[in-house]
């Protein structure tokens, strides 16, 4: 039986994410999937210090809390819904504090969380003003090399049933096997900017990338990729790799 993992980044426990998670885990329960929603609010989760010492030495992170508990469970789900309130136009402090403490992953991907199929969810007061945190939450899933496949927003004050088909896309990648995953575009781009800034710049990233098998190749596993997207993505490294010094070089002047 596969396993969802749900995350609500509202601080309220029982406030209107948890009751959309609630709502949006009735179908999935129904198709036979089990559903595990965790709060946030009710986890020891501290902010990121900024020492930075994890993404350029690789230490782990002295902080003492259940980070490593969250991501142990993110590892084992099959797939993961992804909720926060919207709060002036974006997620939770909560959950950005939890994207922070994962900055290390950003520059060198966990290999359990690589193609994790993620849906995100939010509630709102309003309507339209969700669209900022939507997109911000995918954004970090491409950056952690998850995928991001769908999204929901209702108005916290207005619950509706889930329909059970927003998750189609969504559930197909959580059945489905890595070899059947065409990558977009976006998730291409994405991986080659992290391979080439890996590559370029931070010795801890370059030796985890090559590792890993990732400092060749345009994904991180072996997928099906056309020919055009192969031809774009050839054409945006070696641009890239044309410019980046130059960028750099003027930005550092
Ligand atoms: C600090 C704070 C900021 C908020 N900012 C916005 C906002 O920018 N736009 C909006 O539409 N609603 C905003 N809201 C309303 C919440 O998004 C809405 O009530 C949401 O459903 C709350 O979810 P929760 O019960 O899980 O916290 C805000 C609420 C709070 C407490």
């Amino acid at each position: 039986m596969k396993q969802i993992l749900a995350i609500n980044g509202s601080p309220r426990a029982h406030g209107n994410t948890a009751a959309l998670l609630e709502r949006a885990a009735l179908p999935l329960r129904e198709a036979g999937y089990t559903v595990e929603i965790v709060q946030l609010s009710k986890m020891d989760l501290r902010p990121c210090r900024g020492c930075a010492a994890c993404v350029e030495k690789g230490f782990r992170c002295k902080t003492q809390d259940e980070i490593e508990i969250l991501l142990d469970q993110m590892r084992a789900a099959d797939g993961i819904l992804l909720a926060s309130p919207i709060y002036m136009w974006q997620v939770s402090t909560l959950l950005k504090q939890v994207f922070d403490r994962l900055v290390s992953y950003f520059h060198r991907p966990d290999p359990q969380l690589v193609g994790k199929p993620v849906f995100v969810l939010s509630t709102s007061a309003g309507p339209f003003v969700y669209r900022k945190g939507i997109a911000y939450m995918e954004e970090i899933a491409h950056h952690l090399g998850m995928r991001p496949a769908g999204h929901l927003s209702q108005l916290g004050a207005s619950p509706k049933p889930v329909n059970g088909k927003v998750f189609g896309r969504f559930l197909k990648l959580v059945e489905g096997s890595r070899t059947d995953h065409r990558p977009s575009l976006k998730e291409l781009f994405n991986f080659m900017l992290q391979q080439g800034s890996a590559m370029a710049f931070l010795p801890e990233d370059r030796k985890y990338f090559i590792e890993h098998g990732w400092d060749k190749g345009l994904y991180y596993y072996p997928c099906k990729i056309n020919f055009l997207k192969r031809g774009i993505m050839r054409f945006v490294g070696w641009a890239a790799g044309k410019f980046a010094g130059k960028i750099v070089d003027e930005s550092a002047a």
